[in-house]
């Protein structure tokens, strides 16, 4: 999963062109910037074949902005009762963000089984989600945070991961320079992992 952060809204196609072009369904555009909510229109409407959803959902109200914009599910780093709550609201797919095994254990309480674990790498990586899967196997993970086309691996071998996400895929200097090619060269080889 392409964790996206984008600075200039006509950065937003072409991105999300590379990334369905090397072979990745969907895309995750980061809340973290004002053109965030206008990118997630234009490729909502301009690049129907990619999914793409909204990240860095940290308030309640950027929910429903973000079905208001297009986006098809929904990402947060966390997990509070009231951004539950809207994310549920909105009827899209989301992940919440869980990060140690209470955080888990509520999300699965609220009914939902699959999550992000963030920020992965500072909170054990693949070593705490595979230490979680016997006595937690409910539940199935979208690890992100720290993680690399090097380390994206150990964590797609796990039984209770479903996919991986990061930004390594799109760097803040290939985007600055337009190199389009080289993200769906990122993107093809990351398509290519599992
Ligand atoms: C996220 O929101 O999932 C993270 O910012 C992605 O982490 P990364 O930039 O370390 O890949």
């Amino acid at each position: 999963m392409p964790v996206v952060v984008i600075d200039r809204l006509e950065d937003a196609v072409p991105v999300a062109r590379a990334l369905v072009d090397g072979g990745l369904p969907a895309i995750e555009l980061t809340l973290r910037t004002p053109v965030a909510l206008e990118a997630i229109r234009a490729i909502a409407t301009q690049v129907p074949e990619i999914l793409v959803g909204a990240g860095t959902v940290v308030a309640p109200a950027q929910a429903r902005e973000a079905l208001d914009a297009g986006a098809r599910f929904l990402v947060s780093p966390g997990a509070t009762p009231s951004l539950l709550s809207a994310m549920v609201d909105t009827g899209l797919p989301f992940l919440p963000g869980t990060a140690t095994v209470s955080e888990v254990l509520a999300v699965l309480e609220a009914g939902l089984t699959e999550m992000k674990f963030f920020p992965a790498e500072a909170s054990g990586g693949a070593a705490f989600l595979k230490a979680i899967s016997s006595p937690v196997p409910a539940a199935r993970f979208c690890p992100t945070g720290g993680i690399t086309a090097a380390t994206a691996g150990d964590y797609l071998a796990l039984a209770n991961v479903g996919c991986v996400g990061g930004s390594w895929l799109t760097p803040a200097d290939l985007l600055r320079d337009g190199d389009w090619a080289r993200v769906e060269a990122l993107a093809r080889a990351a398509a290519a992992l599992r």
